[in-house]
């Protein structure tokens, strides 16, 4: 007997978060790691953003809110919607909680029961599939049909969707693979949806500000407003304005639903921190032009990136439109011999080989559901990604 839960016991530590972890600790051991495995963007919050934040600590903004969180945040993040994706929402309709991941954790517990599948197109966010089994569901992993695109297609959604299937997680642009469905894929898959009225969409937008060459950001919602009454928006100003650490996010769904998340929430956290809302309200409301500076500065990194990825022999690496990840294949180097006798089988082992050999962290495609890639992470400095490319070269052209 065990006096850990089965629920615990189901579930592993985050891969991205170990691998860092593990870097960490090389680092401080003396050792020159090139980190390209976090989520982190590498800017600082906004000025006015941590400034709303001290203003608020001297207003004495200090007590506990209203469990969904501050009426004007939520405002805030109605007027947001309105601005940017043309939807219309209500106070009453959204909630605000610490960080997306709290978003998603409520929406589970309160609506998973036993043998509930939740389908989870790979390759996924690590979090998913421990999530929903956290939360006594079941996860359904979809396969990409091309792992040139990692895009989950309207007949792969029709075949895996069974009487049991509760939601849909759809998170685009991708983490890890970049991936950003246009509005002409986004129609197929809310048509498959349409024809199957039992499946609620959760839409994670996380990544919605970090959208590339032209491209628009896209959410079903917009495309089929009859989806809206089962549909949950995830989003949060984590990754878009830099502010991961102030933990931040929010869900807009039906108000029956916004309730039962509130019910939730209220019984666990209370709600999200006073202060950080209300730096979160300016970072809404305060001046937009930093989310264009992010967006340029991202994609000349994505560009260069790509380039040197795509140079290495034995790397193939897709050119993705959104989020600050790519994930190229190391599929062809599979098979291979290392330098110090060890034989590559599969993405673990090159990730482990190249921190070892080469001091480079990145993070195996495996923890993200699509083993033979790997995940690197280009919110680090252009010189950080320079030197990380040429390690992974110099590793791959090491391996007999
Ligand atoms: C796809 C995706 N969704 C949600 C989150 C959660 O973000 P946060 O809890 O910081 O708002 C992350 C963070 O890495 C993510 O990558």
């Amino acid at each position: 007997m065990t006096f850990l839960s089965d629920a615990v016991r189901r579930i592993k530590p985050s891969a991205t978060l170990s691998i860092s972890q593990k870097a960490r600790e090389l680092t401080a051991a003396g050792r020159s790691i090139i980190i390209l495995s976090t989520g982190d963007p590498d800017y600082s919050t906004p000025e006015n953003v941590k400034n709303a934040a001290v203003s608020a600590i001297q207003n004495r903004e200090i007590k506990y809110t209203a469990v969904a969180g501050i009426p004007q945040l939520r405002r805030a993040i109605c007027e947001k919607f309105k601005r940017e994706n043309n939807l219309e929402y209500n106070s009453s309709e959204i909630i605000v909680s610490t960080g997306g991941k709290q978003v998603l954790f409520n929406a589970f517990i309160a609506s998973l029961n036993q043998g509930d599948e939740v389908i989870i197109p790979a390759p996924y966010w690590v979090s998913y599939p421990d999530m929903v089994s956290l939360c006594g569901g079941t996860p359904v992993i979809a396969r990409p049909s091309n792992e040139d695109n990692f895009k989950l297609t309207p007949a792969e959604l029709r075949r895996i969707i069974s009487p049991k299937t509760k939601w849909l997680l759809l998170n685009s642009p991708c983490n890890p693979s970049g991936a950003t469905y246009n509005r002409s894929e986004l129609l197929g898959l809310g048509e498959a949806l349409l024809e199957n009225p039992h499946v609620w969409l959760l839409s994670d937008d996380i990544y919605e500000h970090l959208v590339y060459d032209n491209a628009k950001f896209a959410t079903i919602v917009q495309l089929f407003p009859e989806l809206r009454k089962r549909t949950l928006i995830v989003n949060g100003v984590s990754k878009g304005y830099a502010m991961t650490g102030w933990r931040i996010g929010y869900g807009a769904g039906p108000e029956w639903f916004i309730k039962a998340m509130d019910l939730v929430q209220g019984q666990q956290t209370s709600s999200a921190c006073s202060v950080a809302q209300w730096a979160a309200l300016e970072a809404l409301n305060g001046p937009q032009s930093i989310l264009q500076e992010y967006r340029r500065d991202y994609e000349q990194r994505r560009n260069l990136v790509v380039a040197l990825l795509n140079s290495i022999d034995g790397i193939r690496c897709h050119r993705p439109q959104g989020a600050f990840y790519v994930f190229p294949s190391c599929r062809l180097v599979a098979g291979k011999t290392a330098p110090s006798g060890r034989l590559i089988r599969n993405d673990d082992e090159f990730a482990e080989e190249l921190l070892e050999e080469e001091s480079v962290a990145v993070v195996p495609g495996s923890a993200f559901g699509l083993p033979f890639h790997f995940r690197i992470t280009y919110s680090v400095s252009v010189d950080d990604l320079r030197e990380g490319c040429m390690r992974i070269e110099r590793f791959c052209s090491n391996l007999r």
